[in-house]
Order: structure tokens, then C-alpha cells, then sequence
């Protein structure tokens, strides 16, 4: 048997306490605020404003009708006929309808209430609780909760105690620095591989074909594949057989994706029988789960033969089940780091590329920075020169305000709080719409709707002064994003690759974001790849 750091990970893995011990603080997301009474007591402040605030009935929004609640504006004529998919759009004719907050009763029984008031935001945040809510991945977490065989709690995309288990350990590893000296060299490989894929698939004309957004889907699932488990999926291989294990993995998060988006915005049916989305969605899901977990017992399976695995060393999955949770959590966390990194880091890729081309000159200055600080083609990427490169940091923040991947931020409220004058209950579902507030002229001046990095740079005549909450693409506090810095990582170093090689160009009609769960883009991304 072997000593060591391995062997206290396996006893840790061995004596964790059965699943049975832990309370499931909560029956569905939407319930959570609800449960816990209120543990907070208002101030004498609070209170005078409580008592002065409007009714929350007097929240404007469409009228609720009984059993159809405010769906029926989905129909055309009688409502703004816009289909779920629009969100966007629905969220930007409700502002300009309702002002700056509004409220809707949507199929299901779930009350939420929008706000573009950067105020409401500030509050909504500053007043969380402990162990705050949010409104889930409903088709998710019923899987986990229709799954007992093989999961022991909901994982961090779920609420309550459930969350914060399974988000104390992976926040420990995923945002400690350490982690990611080991990364580094790997996400530079990774995206100078991207790069060949792109050279070999290219066709003559340069111009990338309608389904350039799956090769970035392969490259952000190779990339957070290799962060969370540790190994190389080999996406990129030039002759991959239906039958490889990547083309399986590709095609069952492609799935998975898919499918939670239609369960999302479709009559909530498969809450109750069996659809045929939700059976293939299930399926999908079965084999990503049988998948990783053959690589957490194959790593289990390292750490036992090896003496001492010194923690610069650890990789991130090590390092989780060095922790104390169960194999079967360690699965939970590695497939929500997974969800978590796919879509959205290959989405805001996707948006900065587009602006960057759309921005010839600032794709110039970018440039400029890359080859003056990286060097040319072949240069490796180091900790070093990213300290040195605040055009490239000014662009990815400037995309992700621009068209964020996230256009809204979400919590369900713990306690009672006046948001715009209205007074809100605890339980409500809250959404504050940065895809409003990140380009209004309010935060960010005249040229509010423009591409321009610059603002992010400290010290620099463009600078805008922010407000701190018109944009959080990541989220805030104690739920904020765990993958923001490998996101950052990431979208950085594939980058710096792309500019090092080609110039990005873009000929066709403007692309804009539609949402589902998260924003991507509405139409095929044709970028042209010039070589320099
Ligand atoms: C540009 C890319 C990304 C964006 C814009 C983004 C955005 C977000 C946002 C807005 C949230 C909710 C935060 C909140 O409620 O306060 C979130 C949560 C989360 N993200 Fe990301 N994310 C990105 C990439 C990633 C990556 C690469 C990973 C994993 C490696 C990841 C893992 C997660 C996880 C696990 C959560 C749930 C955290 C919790 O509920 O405690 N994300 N992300």
C-alpha cells in the first residue's frame, strides 16, 4: 500500500459520510426562499422604507390571466408574439414597455420580477443570505434527483445545502493560483492545436463554413476537459470515428446542450411523464456521467500507486478528491465544471472574434499588443507577458458587456426588500437584465453600444467610469462563476494564437445574440481567416 498524500486522500474518500446525512434543504429551486423563514431583521431604515414602498401587486408587467399567468403574450395579435427562444428581444420590449422593473407569472407557477435599475441589482446582490438561491437548470436537477443510483445531492447547480457542499471543496481548488501553473503550457497547446484544426479544415476560400461554432465547441470542451479531468479528449484528431470516445462525448454534450435549452423554454410537461427529449436528454447524460466517472477511478486508481503527489503537482481532480467527497460528488463537481465551460466560453470567443472583425482597427491594436509583448507565431504564451496586456483584457471584458453569454443574473430572495419602490416578498425569483443595463448611455455614455476596449484600461483617455453593476458577466458573490479565470484563461491564449496567424474577418450580416439559457450567436459564424 502505498504512503502519503495519496493514501490520506483515499482513507478521506473511503470514510466520507453516506449521502443519507446530509438534509436536502429544498424540494424545487423556486422553493428555496420560501422554506427558510426569515432569519434577517430589517433596520429601522428598512423599515420606514418598507412601509412606504408600493404593493407588490403594483409591480407593472402583463396581466396575469388564471392557469395561463402572462404566457399568453407569447401569442401573436393579443401579445408580442415572440417565441421563448427571443428572450432578448422580450426583455428589451418589456423595458421599453414597463420601465424599469416589471413582473410576469410564468407557466409553472414561477413569479419573477425583471429589473434594468442598476440600484435593484446592488441590492438584490448586497442582501443575499448564507446559502443564496438561485433558479436552476430545472431539467438538470431532476435528472440528479430521478438518478439516486448515481448521485447524492443536486452539485453546485442546485440550491441550499446541496450547493454549498459541493461548491466549499471546488471553490478551494478551482480558485486557488496554484491550480493553474500546471494549466498554462496545457491551454496554449491546446489552442496552437486549435489553430492547425483550423489551417487543415479551412476551406480554399478561407471562409469557415456555417458550423464553425461546433470546432469552437471542440475546442472549449477539449480545453475543460483536460482542466477538469486531467487527460486529453483528442477533439481535434483529423480522422475521429463515430465510434471514438470524443465523437461520443462531442455528441452527447452537444445533446445535453440542446436539449436542456428546449426543456427550458418548452410547457414544462416532462416535469411529469417521460418525454421523448427528456429520455434521449437522460440518456446523453448517462454516458457523459459512466464516462467521467471511468476517469475519477482511473485517477484513483494513480493516486494510490504514487507515494507523495506534492500539491503544485495535484491536478485539479486530485486536488478535489483529496478533499473528503465521495467519488460520486467528485462526479457531481467535474460535471458541472464541465456544463459550466463549454457553451460559454466557446460563445464569448465567438463574440469577440465577430467584434474584433466588425472592428478591423481594434483587432489591429490587439495585434500590435500580441506580437509586441507574445512575439510572433510559435511564441508560447506565458503568466509573464498576460501581466502585460491590457488591450487583450479590455477586449474580452468590452465582449462580454457588449453581448454577454449571461444576460441576466438571477437569485431568488431570502428576505423582504424594496426594489424601484416596490416591495418584494421573500421567495421571489429576481433577474436583473444586464443585456439592458451593459449598453445603456446611463452607464456608459454616448457611445454605450460601441466596441470599445479601451474603457477597461486604467489611466487611459477612453477609461468610462462603470458602474460596478450594470455588468457582472460572472455573476456576484458567494455564487459567483468558479470558471471565470479559466474562462479567462482560455478565451485569452486561443486569442493571442488566432492573431499571432490570421487576420479575422467577417463579410455577412450583423450578428446579434438570441438566449435560451445562456446568449449565443444568431447566425453562422463565416469568419474569414486570412493568414498574415
Ligand atoms: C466567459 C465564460 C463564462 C461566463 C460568462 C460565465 C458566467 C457565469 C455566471 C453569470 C454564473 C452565475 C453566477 C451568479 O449567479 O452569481 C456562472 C456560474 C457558474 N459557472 Fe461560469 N461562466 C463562464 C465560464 C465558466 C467556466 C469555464 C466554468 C468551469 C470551468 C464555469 C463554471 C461555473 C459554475 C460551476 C457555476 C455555478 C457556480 C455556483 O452556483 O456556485 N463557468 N457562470
Amino acid at each position: 500500500m502505498a504512503t502519503g498524500y495519496s493514501r490520506i486522500a483515499v482513507r478521506k474518500l473511503v470514510s466520507n459520510p453516506s449521502p443519507l446525512q446530509f438534509s436536502h434543504s429544498y424540494k424545487t429551486t423556486a422553493a428555496v426562499g420560501v422554506t427558510s423563514a426569515q432569519p434577517f431583521k430589517k433596520t429601522a431604515d428598512e423599515d420606514i422604507e418598507w412601509n412606504n414602498a408600493k404593493p407588490f401587486d403594483e409591480i407593472p408587467g402583463p396581466k396575469a390571466l388564471p392557469l395561463l399567468g402572462t404566457a399568453w403574450t407569447y401569442f401573436p395579435v393579443v401579445g408580442h408574439g415572440m417565441e421563448p427562444k427571443q428572450q432578448i428581444d422580450i426583455i428589451r420590449h418589456h423595458a421599453k414597455k414597463y420601465g424599469k422593473i416589471w413582473k410576469e407569472h410564468l407557466p409553472g407557477g414561477m413569479t419573477l420580477v425583471s429589473t434594468v435599475n442598476t440600484g435593484d441589482t446592488e441590492k438584490m446582490f448586497r442582501l443575499e443570505g448564507k446559502l443564496p438561491g438561485r433558479p436552476g437548470l430545472d431539467a438538470m436537477i431532476k435528472y440528479r434527483e430521478d438518478r439516486k443510483d448515481l448521485f447524492e445531492s443536486t452539485g453546485i447547480i442546485g440550491n441550499g445545502q446541496d450547493w454549498w457542499k459541493n461548491r466549499k471543496v471546488a471553490q478551494q481548488v478551482v480558485l486557488k493560483a496554484k491550480s493553474f501553473n500546471k494549466y498554462i503550457p496545457l491551454v496554449d497547446q491546446v489552442s496552437s492545436e486549435f489553430v492547425e484544426r483550423i489551417r487543415l479544415i479551412r476551406p480554399e476560400n478561407n471562409e469557415m463554413n456555417d458550423d464553425f461554432l461546433q470546432e469552437l465547441y471542440r475546442w472549449s470542451l477539449e480545453s475543460v476537459w483536460l482542466l477538469a479531468l486531467d487527460s486529453r479528449l483528442g477533439c481535434f484528431d483529423a480522422n475521429l470515428s463515430e465510434d471514438s470516445e470524443a465523437m461520443k462525448v462531442i455528441v452527447a454534450t452537444a445533446l445535453v446542450f440542446n436539449h436542456l435549452g428546449e426543456l427550458t423554454v418548452s410547457l414544462p410537461l416532462w416535469k411529469y411523464y417521460e418525454t421523448p427529449v427528456l429520455r434521449q436528454l437522460h440518456e446523453a447524460l448517462d454516458f457523459l456521467v459512466g464516462t467521467t466517472m471511468k476517469y475519477i477511478r482511473g485517477a484513483v486508481e494513480s493516486l494510490e500507486k504514487r507515494d507523495e503527489v506534492p500539491d503544485e503537482f495535484m491536478s485539479i481532480l486530485e486536488d478535489i478528491l483529496s478533499r473528503g467527497l465521495s467519488l460520486k460528488e467528485t462526479m457531481t463537481v467535474i460535471m458541472d465544471l464541465m456544463l459550466g465551460g463549454i457553451d460559454t466560453t466557446a460563445h464569448s470567443v465567438a463574440y469577440m472574434w465577430y467584434l474584433l472583425a466588425r472592428n478591423p482597427e481594434q483587432q489591429e491594436k490587439l495585434r500590435e499588443e500580441v506580437l509586441r509583448v507574445v512575439g510572433p507565431a510559435n511564441s508560447p504564451v506565458t503568466e509573464k507577458a498576460l501581466n502585460r496586456m491590457p488591450f487583450l483584457k479590455g477586449c474580452f471584458k468590452e465582449t462580454l458587456r457588449v453581448m454577454p453569454v449571461s444576460i441576466s443574473n438571477a437569485r431568488i430572495t431570502e428576505r423582504e426588500m424594496v426594489l424601484s419602490g416596490y416591495r418584494i416578498p421573500i421567495g421571489t425569483t429576481l433577474a436583473s437584465c444586464q443585456i439592458i443595463t451593459g449598453v445603456s448611455e446611463e452607464a456608459y455614455g454616448k457611445n454605450a453600444q460601441e466596441f470599445v476596449p479601451e474603457r477597461w484600461i486604467k489611466g487611459h483617455p477612453l477609461e468610462t467610469p462603470k458602474d460596478a453593476y450594470a455588468v457582472l458577466p460572472f455573476g456576484f458573490g458567494k455564487r459567483m462563476c468558479l470558471g471565470r479565470k479559466v474562462a479567462e484563461l482560455e478565451a485569452w491564449h486561443v486569442t493571442i494564437k488566432m492573431l499571432q496567424n490570421f487576420r479575422i474577418e467577417y463579410h455577412h450580416e450583423d450578428i446579434d445574440c438570441v438566449s435560451v439559457l445562456i446568449s449565443k450567436p444568431n447566425k453562422p459564424l463565416r469568419f474569414k481567416f486570412v493568414d498574415l
